[in-house]
């Protein structure tokens, strides 16, 4: 019966996949990378990634095992779609295409954080000590790269371009549009107000008095739920 030593080298051939398929992707990023800090870290991690296939390599060495031509599908799809954020990348300014492309490289990273987590914990539970230690570096140099890749979309997402919304009432329904009325009182812009709302998830029910919950001082505390009137019920009486 297959064991967790089984299940370890299976993980490894899925990685070592992933890996080879990821250096034959990369090249791709960097060419299409706008940004010259965005063009720099795929091009290092592209050499990252040719070290991360030798690890892989030495690991199943280290188990007495070799490679197999297993394709790991998962990291196949999340390339695959890879492919198609670049050619999406064409419609869009310098900045939400770099964006698009960061989108694409933090899903490859976050499969191979995931998978090298679980095979460094699998590692440790077989006293694999050698396997368990360049897990360990390669998982390092992912989360680093996941790291460096949020670091770089920072200033990329304040400078991209961000069209102009409709107003409120032409996009909302009267029940969360209603702060705007509010918002007026307050010298607010309706649109800002609509939105606060919105993001905290406040909605002013129709036909009701006062602000709106958001700019109650006990707005942290959830709204009872609304009692239904009497002539609700006797309706629902019949
Ligand atoms: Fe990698």
């Amino acid at each position: 019966m297959p064991d967790l030593r089984t299940v370890l080298v299976e993980e490894l051939h899925d990685l070592l996949s992933a890996e080879t398929q990821i250096v034959v992707a990369l090249p791709k990023m960097v060419k299409a990378a706008q940004a010259t800090n965005l063009k720099d870290a795929f091009e290092t991690h592209l050499e990252q990634t040719k070290n991360h296939v030798e690890r892989i390599k030495q690991a199943l060495q280290a188990l007495g095992e070799t490679a197999n031509s297993k394709v790991c599908k998962g990291m196949k799809g999340i390339l695959d779609e890879g492919k198609e954020a670049i050619k999406r990348t064409k419609q869009f300014d310098e900045f939400a295409a770099d964006i698009t492309l960061i989108a694409a490289a933090h899903k490859v990273e976050h499969y191979e954080i995931g998978a090298y987590s679980t095979a460094k914990t699998i590692a440790a539970r077989l006293d694999e000590i050698k396997v368990g230690t360049l897990l360990s570096e390669t998982l390092d140099e992912e989360k680093a790269a996941d790291t460096m890749l949020t670091t770089i979309s920072r200033p990329l997402l304040k400078q991209a371009t961000v069209e102009e919304v409709a107003e409120p009432s032409e996009l909302l329904t009267d029940e969360i549009a209603a702060p705007k009325t509010f918002a007026a009182a307050a010298g607010q812009s309706p649109k800002s107000s609509a939105l606060q709302a919105h993001s905290s998830g406040a909605t002013q029910p129709s036909g009701t008095n006062g602000p709106p919950a958001s700019s109650r001082s006990d707005s942290t505390k959830p709204a009872p739920p609304a009692k239904p009137s009497n002539s609700a019920l006797k309706n629902l009486d019949g």
